[in-house]
């Protein structure tokens, strides 16, 4: 299982190149499955999600080669040679189920078995079956699967209740191959959405309007083969932001789009860290008093659920009474007893956790309950007396690239001990 031994590691200094998006690469795989031409993506980090993603294109047919040096995959899928999924590749991870648009779309026929809640919530997939369903798919569900069938999806207007990240992404690879026009209303604007319509542009796809709540898709006959580089990820950039602050230190960031972190930077730069721009990305110096702030999660532009946890931890040692309210996920604050056992005075009421900011935590045995838990629990014992342990971080490498090695290169006492 593997775990982490962190001891207080005083100010990290030094500067670190964020890598690719995972939540961009993995709708970006799922998208090389519409085309029997090669892809080339750039920019892919070793993440055992993607390896998973890279997996599940084999499983469809098609041939996978990942430079892991060069963070380069090629895939090219001649044809589909089997409608059903695997039901341990769909069990694995969610994102899986981001192949289903794409293999109706080609084949006419998917089968992938209903992801399973997870810790941070129920999180249904029935906006993307009704967004399938909406193209003119035949769906049904029963012992576990959904089942879509259609001999050549349509144009629909589909209204989104919600803007699911994951439902807008399957709509948008089924909806590129379907007869006409798709209009998609309420959908979402996050910049994995504009990065996989690139891709999808890139391949030959008519979409107008992505990055805003509407998009326009001029259904097309055939797609080929696109180059294209993955965007950094900000929720790693976020990450490194929370981990010099939390630390009392100064670090660059290399590789990143500050205009998709302005939710993070905004809310740092509320509790007195000092961000600036550099030639090639953001410093971040952490200010000797830090003031108390309260967030909300948001779809983007708000601030991102996906940051949350990391924040929490920040705030367990910020004076004052902090409030962070989660509405995008209904059971994401699994990480608060943990950071309650380092010391933190965290209380859940709802929707909220209310923070008393207390000057120090202490280094205990902690577990990581899922990815961005994992990684709370990690910045929070960079600054924490003592030493802490941090079982289960197989969560932290689906979703955190060499997270180790960079926080080392920073100054970080981290070690990894394999299980
Ligand atoms: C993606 C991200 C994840 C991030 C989340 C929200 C990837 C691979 N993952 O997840 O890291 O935390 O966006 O920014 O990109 N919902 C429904 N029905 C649906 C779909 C979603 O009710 O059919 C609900 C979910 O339960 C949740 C909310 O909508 O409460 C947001 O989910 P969604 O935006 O779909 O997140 P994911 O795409 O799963």
């Amino acid at each position: 299982m593997g775990k982490f031994v962190i001891e207080e590691s005083g100010r990290l200094r030094g500067k670190v190149r964020i890598s690719g998006s995972k939540n961009s690469v993995l709708p970006i795989i799922a998208a090389t499955l519409l085309t029997d031409e090669e892809c080339v993506i750039h920019d892919v980090p070793a993440l055992t999600d993607v390896l998973v993603m890279q997996n599940l294109i084999e499983d469809f047919g098609g041939t996978t080669k990942w430079d892991m040096a060069r963070e380069k995959l090629t895939v090219s899928v001649k044809s589909i040679t089997k409608t059903d999924a695997s039901y341990e590749l769909c069990a694995k991870m969610r994102a899986s189920f981001l192949a289903a648009g794409p293999v109706l779309a080609r084949l006419g026929e998917v089968k992938m078995s209903l992801p399973g809640g997870c810790a941070i919530g129920s999180r249904p997939v029935d906006l993307h079956i009704k967004g399938l369903a909406a193209l003119g798919a035949t769906i049904t569900q029963e012992h576990g699967y959904v089942h879509a069938k259609a001999r050549r999806l349509h144009g629909a207007n589909i209204y989104l209740d919600f803007p699911s990240v994951g439902a807008t992404e399957n709509i948008m690879m089924a909806a590129v191959l379907a007869k006409g026009q798709t209009i998609i209303q309420n959908c979402a604007v996050e910049p994995e959405i504009v990065d996989l319509s690139n891709f999808l542009t890139a391949m030959g796809a008519q979409i107008r309007g992505s990055g805003t709540d509407t998009i326009r898709i001029n259904g097309v006959e055939r797609l080929s083969g696109a180059t294209h580089t993955i965007i950094p990820d900000r929720i790693e950039a976020g990450t490194f932001m929370l981990a010099a602050t939390i630390t009392g230190g100064d670090v660059e960031l290399a590789n990143v789009v500050t205009d998709h972190l302005k939710p993070t930077m905004a809310k740092l730069r509320e509790a007195g860290v000092i961000i600036t721009e550099t030639d090639d990305g953001i410093r971040v110096e952490a200010s000797n008093t830090r003031r108390a702030i309260d967030i909300k999660t948001l779809p983007y532009p708000g601030f991102p659920t996906d940051m949350q946890a990391q924040f929490l931890s920040m705030l367990a040692t910020t004076p004052g009474t902090n409030i962070v309210t989660e509405t995008v996920f209904e059971n994401r604050f699994m990480h608060v007893p943990e950071l309650v056992r380092m010391g933190a005075d965290i209380k859940i009421d709802s929707r909220s956790a209310i923070i008393e900011g207390v000057p120090k935590l202490t280094g205990t045995q902690v577990k990581a309950t899922d990815l961005r838990a994992g990684a709370a629990l990690i910045l929070a014992a960079l600054a924490a007396q003592g030493v802490t342990e941090i079982h289960d971080i197989y969560h932290v490498d689906r979703g955190y690239f060499r997270f180790d090695e960079k926080l080392r290169s920073l100054g970080a006492k981290i070690l990894r001990i394999d299980g």
